[in-house]
C-alpha cells in the first residue's frame, strides 16, 4: 500500500516534470494548459477512494454516479477536485460541450476547456456524459442572427454533429443528442433546429451521431417529464416513435431538477415511467437531479432533502434499467439553482465548505442498500 502510494508520487512528479513549461515552448498556450491538467489531475489522482465513497458503493451495483463540472474549479479549487475524483465515476460538462462554447465563429471550434475535462475524467476513470449537441439555448448569436437559409442550417448543424462527437469518438459513454425538444404542452418545441432541418430532425440527428460515435449511448434529454403526465407521456411516444423507425436511440435523460416539497408525489410516477422506458428497450439516465430548498435552509428542510434523494436513488436502483445517476454540481458553493431559481439553493449533497450534508449521507445509505 505504502509502496503503491510511493510510486503513485514518483509517476506524479515525472508528470508534472514532464508537462512544465520549458524555455522554448513551441506555442506557449497548449504547453500552459497540459501543464495545468497535469497537476489537477494528479491532486486527484492522489486523493484515496475509500471503499465508502458514493462510487465504490454505486460501483457495486453497477451504476455510474456523476456530477456536473466546470474546468475553472477543477483548477482553482484543488478540494473541488479531489472530492470529485473521490466521490464521482462520472462526469457532464455543465456549459462546455454546448454549441455556444465550442463555437465561437461559424468557422472555428474552440475545445481547449471539453479537452481538458475529458482528460480529467480519463485521468481519474470516469465516464463523460456529452451535453449537448442540440439544444435551442447555448447558441451564439453569429448563429441565432445568421438569417441561415434551411439548407445552411442542416449544413451547419451536420458539421457541428461529426465535428465534436467525431473529436471524442469512443471516449463519451452517453451523448445527450438533444435536449429539450418539447415543450410543456407536450408538442414539438419551436426550435431553431426544428425551423431549419424539419419536423423529423430528431432522427436525422441521431444519426448523424451515431456516425460521428458508433459506440456513444444516445439519449434524448429532457426536464418535467420525470413523472406522469403530458409532457412525460409526449417523450415516451416521441422516443417509442423512433425506436419502430429503428433510429439509433439507447436512452432517454431525466433531468430532475425538483423542488423538495414537489418531490414526494412524484415517485409512484418516477418509478412508473422508467419501467415504461425500460419495456421500449431504452436506458434511463437521472442527468441533472437538484433538489433545491427554500433559502435560508433548514435543518427540516435539509432532512426532508435527505429522503427525496435516497428516494430517487432507491427507485433507480430498483430499476436495472437506471444505468446512471448525475447530480447537477454536487457543491452548494457552485450551483445554478440561485441564479435560476431566486430565493432557492442548497440543492446540492455536498455544501458551501465541501463538507458532506444529510442528503450525502442518505444518498450514501441508499447505494449501500442501509
Ligand atoms: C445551465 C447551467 O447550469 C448554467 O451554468 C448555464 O448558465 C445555463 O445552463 N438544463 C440543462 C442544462 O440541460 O444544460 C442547464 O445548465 C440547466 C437546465
Amino acid at each position: 500500500m505504502a509502496n503503491s502510494r510511493r510510486r503513485i508520487a514518483a509517476f506524479a512528479l515525472i508528470l508534472i516534470t514532464a508537462c512544465a513549461p520549458t524555455a522554448t515552448p513551441p506555442t506557449a498556450a497548449p504547453i500552459a494548459t497540459a501543464t495545468r491538467a497535469a497537476t489537477a489531475t494528479l491532486r486527484a489522482i492522489l486523493a484515496p477512494t475509500p471503499a465508502n465513497s458514493l462510487r465504490a458503493l454505486a460501483s457495486n451495483r453497477n451504476l455510474l454516479i456523476g456530477a456536473a463540472v466546470m474546468p475553472e474549479y477543477i483548477r482553482r479549487e484543488p478540494i473541488y477536485a479531489q472530492t470529485l475524483a473521490r466521490e464521482f465515476s462520472a462526469l457532464t460538462a455543465e456549459n462546455h460541450f454546448k454549441f455556444g462554447p465550442l463555437r465561437p465563429t461559424q468557422t472555428t471550434f474552440k475545445f481547449d476547456e471539453a479537452d481538458y475535462l475529458v482528460e480529467f475524467a480519463q485521468s481519474n476513470g470516469m465516464r463523460i456524459r456529452g451535453h449537448t449537441l442540440v439544444w435551442h439555448n447555448s447558441l451564439p448569436d453569429w448563429l441565432t442572427k445568421g438569417n441561415f437559409s434551411r439548407d445552411a442550417l442542416s449544413k451547419i448543424l451536420n458539421e457541428h454533429i461529426a465535428t465534436v462527437a467525431g473529436r471524442y469518438r469512443g471516449r463519451i459513454y452517453a451523448w445527450d443528442v438533444v435536449n429539450e425538444a418539447i415543450a410543456e404542452d407536450g408538442s414539438l418545441r419551436d426550435t431553431i433546429w426544428r425551423r431549419g432541418l424539419g419536423n423529423d430532425y430528431l432522427d436525422q440527428v441521431f444519426r448523424w451521431t451515431q456516425e460521428a460515435d458508433p459506440n456513444a449511448k444516445l439519449i434524448y434529454n429532457d426536464f418535467g417529464g420525470e413523472g406522469l403526465g403530458r409532457k412525460s407521456d409526449a417523450i415516451f411516444n416521441l422516443v417509442k416513435g423512433m425506436k419502430e423507425r429503428g433510429i439509433p436511440i439507447d436512452g432517454v435523460g431525466l433531468q430532475m431538477h425538483i423542488r423538495v416539497d414537489e418531490a414526494p408525489a412524484k415517485l409512484q410516477e418516477l418509478d412508473a415511467n422508467i419501467k415504461r422506458l425500460s419495456a421500449l428497450n431504452l436506458d434511463v439516465h437521472i442527468t441533472e437531479l437538484d433538489v433545491r430548498v427554500t433559502l435560508p435552509a433548514t435543518d427540516a428542510s435539509l432532512a426532508k432533502q435527505a429522503q427525496v434523494y435516497s428516494q430517487i436513488a432507491q427507485t433507480c436502483i430498483a430499476n436495472a434499467n437506471c444505468k446512471m445517476f448525475v447530480m447537477w454540481g454536487f457543491t452548494d458553493k457552485h450551483s445554478w439553482i440561485p441564479q435560476f431559481f431566486p430565493g432557492f439553493g442548497a440543492g446540492l449533497v455536498f455544501d458551501d465548505a465541501y463538507q458532506p450534508k444529510a442528503a450525502y449521507i442518505a444518498l450514501r445509505d441508499a447505494l449501500a442498500g442501509k
